[in-house]
């Protein structure tokens, strides 16, 4: 169950190996679990909340046309003022062919993400990525104040462990 209703839409890569599709029920809950629970910033993110992370939000799966799901990236939004871009991935094999920028033009393009007045994400390493599609480092950082919790899913993993 998604928040977000279709209809969906499809996008082919220019080589034709590829397409992006934002319909949730095609997404590969193995894939994008396995992949965000090893990342840096989920490690140890449980599968229930990877899929209710997924029914909140706009989401957006990357398949490879002659196998499954090579990338993933979500988008947190009311559709209306505000967006925060989550959870982008590109499976390894895959890196390095221009897949998550042509994944962002789609995102920066979808029809449910006009008129925002402000996007915003987190990255450690991949500012050049999302610099190709408008965003910049906070111009006003004492402006911006958030409330973080890094070690939530290894302290709910640590405990299970325990059990
Ligand atoms: C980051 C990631 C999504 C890039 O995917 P990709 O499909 O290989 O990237 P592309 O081929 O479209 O190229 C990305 C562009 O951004 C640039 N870039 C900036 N920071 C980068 C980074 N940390 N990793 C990869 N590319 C980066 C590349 O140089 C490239 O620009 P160029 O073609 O002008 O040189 C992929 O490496 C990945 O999944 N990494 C692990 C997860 C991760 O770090 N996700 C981002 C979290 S914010």
């Amino acid at each position: 169950m998604s928040f977000f209703s279709g209809p969906y839409s499809e996008w082919t890569h220019a080589d034709g190996g590829f397409v992006i599709c934002d319909d949730p029920a095609r997404l590969d809950l193995d894939v994008i679990h396995g992949f965000l629970s090893q990342s840096y910033w989920a490690q140890a993110i449980p599968r229930e909340t990877v899929s209710r992370s997924i029914a909140g939000s706009l989401p957006f799966g990357v398949y490879a046309k002659a196998g499954g799901q090579v990338g993933f990236a979500r988008v947190v939004t009311d559709c209306a003022t505000f967006a925060y871009l989550a959870d982008v991935f590109v499976c390894d094999p895959y890196r390095g062919r221009g897949i998550s920028k042509w994944l962002m033009q789609v995102i920066s393009a979808h029809p449910k993400l006009q008129g925002l007045r402000r996007w915003m994400l987190v990255t450690r390493d991949a500012q050049g990525l999302y610099a190709g599609c408008g965003f910049t480092a906070l111009a006003k950082p004492e402006r911006v104040m958030e409330r973080v919790d890094p070690e939530i899913y290894m302290r709910a993993r640590d405990r299970e462990a325990d059990r």
